[in-house]
């Protein structure tokens, strides 16, 4: 090419035109440099990253400042299974850590990976991390990004060769305060993380989004199209689903402020700002092989007690007891099953943690009384303790640890002072809903003085008021009007408690990047509504800026191993802050929610991501919490909420009464919905006991079970319970029908209306009614274990075992049922110690008749259940000679009145009065039966 005189410019326009933009970076595949407000050309520039602004055309959310992709460290020395790295590449927020480690090996079928090194904080968790076990195996591979030095690496399925992680997108970063890691991700079917409201289950990565994680007191806000906010917990666990159906699962071990951000390459970008990256791959291969990988990582769930899973009636603002025994009455008068009344803070004195209000004299004997119908009673405790009474003053006597100030200096004497309890303490101080000023206790002291100071106090309290449950609130921790202050005088002069925002002491609640935890609250810090993150915890071993996201967690875990010695009896904790194997200790509910459908149907799924992060025992507050209910709504939310693992039905302070008996049809509904899950609640106990003795979800998105049926990844509003049972709610207003999906296989209905009928796969309108079962189906080839309903569960487990059998052409049937003693301890918290009975069942068919086995896979004389009086089959298609029934080669007589087969729906139902003993000396039994007009 020639060139003309006065081209020379033109040309080097040119060449810094292409130098800038052969590193620029498709609008899909960006890795954010400036995530903070207030991004400039300059400022990025500075950087050392790339400024392009993005066509309107672009993904939403794209950002302009970028990282160039050959950034990030490189290789320094490689060892075995290790890297030593050195940096690179510029870090915006603090020097980034040089010689850095990176280490990976295997646990089982887990792939485990560290960034950082020995010196770097660690969440306190002591996971199990038992090895798991897969069909398939991942691999390592380190290389460098492009043509450059740049380290990155993959973790490929062997099988297929595809990347679960590919990190050459670029970007990494690790100093003290931030850290960064990004990678392109295989699919973009992204479930999980959390917990933040989520419209869809399925994430949308065809727009930038970025999801901050760190506890926090604000509830669930369903009502806008999109909302970010981090909530209660921290769940750094995703799972993804590929291409060809294959699940895999990625955890990050990190109890930082940190976020996540989803991007259309498909990829994410994870950031901390502090601790390392310790992370695990779980192979799966299917959705439900995930969960279980984490779970051998993390821990079981815990297994509530069977009263747990009966229907609970809950609500802020009762006053006083009698108002409280009203609203109890009136619902059992109309016959709706009911477990669990629950007193709210109004039961406190003062809201006085482990006291009693005046108005609730009588509530010890009110215990007894319900006690006495076979129900049980949880009530609130939050963690704060108010510093002036008997409760703080024996903490302080045991020497027990409380969130406290790094040095004396800190402390607001002015405030500190006027306690004498805490006036020689660097106790910090905070407010929450006691009229003075509160202490809270540092359950990650690992000396055994704060827990056992804790399980002390409930075991005392106990003596006075015998609960049975334990509801743990504003534990992430939640303190109210924190302030800030610039000077010491400033501090002094404020009443509440107020963190430093300049000087030294500022370093940890003004960190240079605070996530978007603070960005998304505009003027708010790290320490709005919590503690100062200069705070001591872990009996003064670490910053509470570490540790915040484990608030919930430690609280938990110290109320769990408060119960043999406070109830002495199996129980259930409910936490509002989560934290990964958090579910080993407790259940927990969705938060403060509003009375909107949009909250309803977010519910959904919320209740199926908890499951994936280990803590099946979960629910919404049925009818919504804030904001003024109504008849349909709470309707429709109890239709939902029958089948929510944790079904109760909570109210805010100074809202109208919205328990069932305030609405006829509320009541006709939800006296449905709960008889029908009572009648259930050996098959939904036993996905409790299995979750918790191998490590499973109770509830399940349909693509747990139907990975490979692409229409179900996307599936929000249905959900099943285990394998077996799949609820499709109404969640709309004036709704009469639901779209519901059915994955190709064979469902029956349950649905009275059409009860027993075959459905057709794919999309099916089912009727809705306001008045009958919320649409339920069952699928084909199980075998569900159910009692006869009474309106406790207390009464239930009492009547004759049934089973419900469901015919898929050409296969077995199979399920299992646990039975124990519904309230013991589980001795040493080893559920194999556990006495217990497990009945296998399996049924087979074929053109001459019918073959149902049982097996006693453990068997406990200690356990003592009912028979198995009632048989129930469904899609069986001719008529069994009921004369002709063998058990164990003896004749059967059945009871005639009750047995019959019903040709247009194919429904056989078989029953003899104590039929088959379920008693572990058993061990085994075969029924067998022919068909009529079988002529061999
Ligand atoms: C918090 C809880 C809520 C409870 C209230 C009063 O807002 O989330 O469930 O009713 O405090 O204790």
């Amino acid at each position: 090419m020639f060139l003309k005189k006065g081209s020379t410019i033109v040309v080097l326009l040119l060449v810094f035109y292409q130098n800038t933009n052969s590193q620029s970076v498709d609008v899909s595949k960006r890795v954010d440099c400036y995530p903070e407000p207030g991004a400039s050309q300059d400022a990025c520039q500075s950087r050392g990253c790339i400024w392009t602004e993005a066509p309107s055309s672009s993904p939403v959310g794209t950002p302009w400042c970028y990282y160039p992709t050959e950034s990030g460290f490189t290789v320094q020395s490689t060892g075995t299974n290790s890297f030593v790295l050195a940096a690179k590449t510029k870090n915006p927020y603090g020097n980034n850590i040089s010689p850095l480690n990176v280490k990976y090996s295997s646990n089982g079928a887990t792939l485990l990976l560290t960034i950082g090194n020995d010196d770097r904080y660690v969440p306190p968790v002591n996971f199990p991390k038992k090895p798991s076990t897969s069909t398939e195996s991942l691999k390592f591979t380190s290389g460098t990004i492009g043509s450059s030095d740049v380290f990155s690496f993959k973790v490929t399925r062997a099988s297929t060769g595809v990347a679960l992680w590919d990190t050459s997108i670029g970007g990494m970063q690790f100093a003290d305060k931030f850290i960064q890691i990004a990678t392109y991700l295989p699919s973009k079917n992204i479930y999980g993380f959390g917990d933040h409201i989520h419209k869809k289950i399925r994430h949308n990565l065809d727009r930038y989004t970025t999801w901050p994680m760190f506890a926090r007191d604000i509830g669930p806000d369903s009502g806008s199209a999109l909302s970010t906010q981090n909530l209660y917990g921290v769940h750094p666990f995703y799972m993804c689903i590929e291409a060809d159906g294959k699940a895999h699962g990625v955890f990050i071990l990190n109890s930082n402020a940190q976020e996540v951000e989803t991007g259309p390459g498909p990829h994410l970008l994870y950031r901390t700002i502090g601790g390392r990256i310790d992370m695990a791959f779980f192979p799966g291969p299917t959705p439900e092989q995930v969960v279980n990988q984490y779970l051998q990582h993390i821990g079981f769930p815990f297994l509530p007690a069977y009263w747990a899973l009966g229907y609970q009636l809950c609500r802020w603002g009762y006053g006083n007891l009698d108002a409280m025994k009203t609203v109890i009455s009136r619902n059992q008068a109309l016959g709706i099953p009911l477990d669990v009344p629950y007193a709210d803070i109004d039961y406190m004195n003062h809201y006085e943690d482990f006291t009693e209000g005046d108005n609730w004299s009588g509530f010890p004997a009110y215990t007894q009384q319900i006690h006495a119908q076979g129900l049980h009673l949880i009530v609130i405790f939050d963690p704060a303790v108010e510093v002036d009474y008997a409760s703080f003053q024996r903490g302080i006597n045991a020497d027990a640890s409380f969130i406290e100030w790094a040095r004396d200096d800190q402390v607001p004497h002015n405030i500190q002072d006027q306690y004498p309890m805490a006036k020689n303490t660097k106790i910090m101080l905070g407010n929450v809903w006691p009229d003075r000023n509160t202490a809270f206790p540092d359950f990650l002291d690992p000396r055994n003085n704060t827990n056992a100071w804790w399980a002390g106090e409930f075991a005392q309290f106990h003596k006075t008021l015998p609960f049975d449950g334990m509801w743990i609130d504003m534990n992430e921790p939640s303190n109210f009007d924190t302030g800030t202050y610039n000077t010491v005088e400033e501090q002094l002069a404020s009443a509440k408690l107020s963190c430093p925002i300049t000087g030294s002491d500022s370093s940890l609640d003004v960190p240079p990047y605070p996530t978007q935890a603070v960005y998304q609250r505009n003027g708010e810090y790290l320490f709005s509504k919590t503690l100062c993150m200069l705070g001591k915890t872990a009996h003064r071993t670490r910053d509470f800026y570490d540790t915040k996201n484990l608030y919930g967690w430690s609280e938990a875990r110290a109320t769990y191993q408060a119960i043999p010695q406070v109830t002495g009896k199996r129980s259930a904790v409910i936490s509002r802050s989560t934290f990964p194997s958090s579910g080993r200790y407790g259940g927990h509910w969705l938060g403060d929610n509003t009375a909107r459908w949009g909250d309803l149907q977010t519910s959904v799924i919320g209740v199926m991501e908890f499951n994936m992060f280990g803590v099946p025992y979960v629910g919404s507050d049925i009818c919504g919490f804030n904001g003024v209910s109504n008849e349909e709504l709470c309707l429709r939310w109890h239709q939902f909420g029958a089948f929510s693992p944790f079904s109760r039905d909570h109210n805010s302070e100074g809202m109208p009464d919205q328990d069932p008996a305030v609405w006829p049809s509320v009541a006709n509904a939800a006296k449905i919905a709960l008889t029908f899950r009572y009648y259930f609640l050996p098959f939904l106990y036993s996905l409790h006991y299995n979750a918790a003795r191998y490590g499973h979800t109770v509830i399940r998105p349909l693509f747990f079970e139907f990975p490979k049926d692409e229409e179900t990844l996307n599936i929000s509003e249905q959900f099943l319970w285990g394998s077996a049972l799949m609820i499709a709610p109404a969640l709309y207003q004036g709704q009469t029908s639901v779209h519901a999906y059915f994955p190709s296989d064979t469902w029956y209905s349950l649905q009275p209306e059409t009860y027993g009928q075959k459905m057709f796969s794919g999309f099916n309108d089912v009727n809705a009614p306001l008045s009958s079962l919320t649409p339920v189906f069952v699928r084909g080839g199980f075998v569900l274990p159910r009692q006869s309903p009474g309106t406790t569960t207390t009464a239930s487990r009492l009547s004759p075992f049934e089973l419900l059998i469901t015919v898929k052409t050409n296969a077995a049937s199979s399920g299992d049922l646990y039975y124990d003693g519904g309230d013991d301890l589980i001795p040493n918290d080893d559920i194999e110690q556990h006495p217990r009975v497990h009945w296998q069942f399996s049924f087979t068919s074929s053109i001459a008749g019918g073959v149902l086995t049982g097996n006693c896979e453990t068997c406990s004389t200690a356990v003592r259940p009912p028979t198995l009086d009632i048989i129930e089959i469904l899609g069986y298609p001719s008529s069994p000679n009921f004369n002709g029934f063998k058990l164990d080669g003896s004749s059967v007589t059945l009871d005639m009145t009750k047995t019959s087969y019903n040709s247009a729906n194919q429904r056989v139902m078989i029953s003899a009065r104590n039929m088959i003993s379920l008693m572990a000396l058993k061990k085994k039994f075969t029924l067998s039966f022919t068909n009529l007009n079988v002529y061999l």
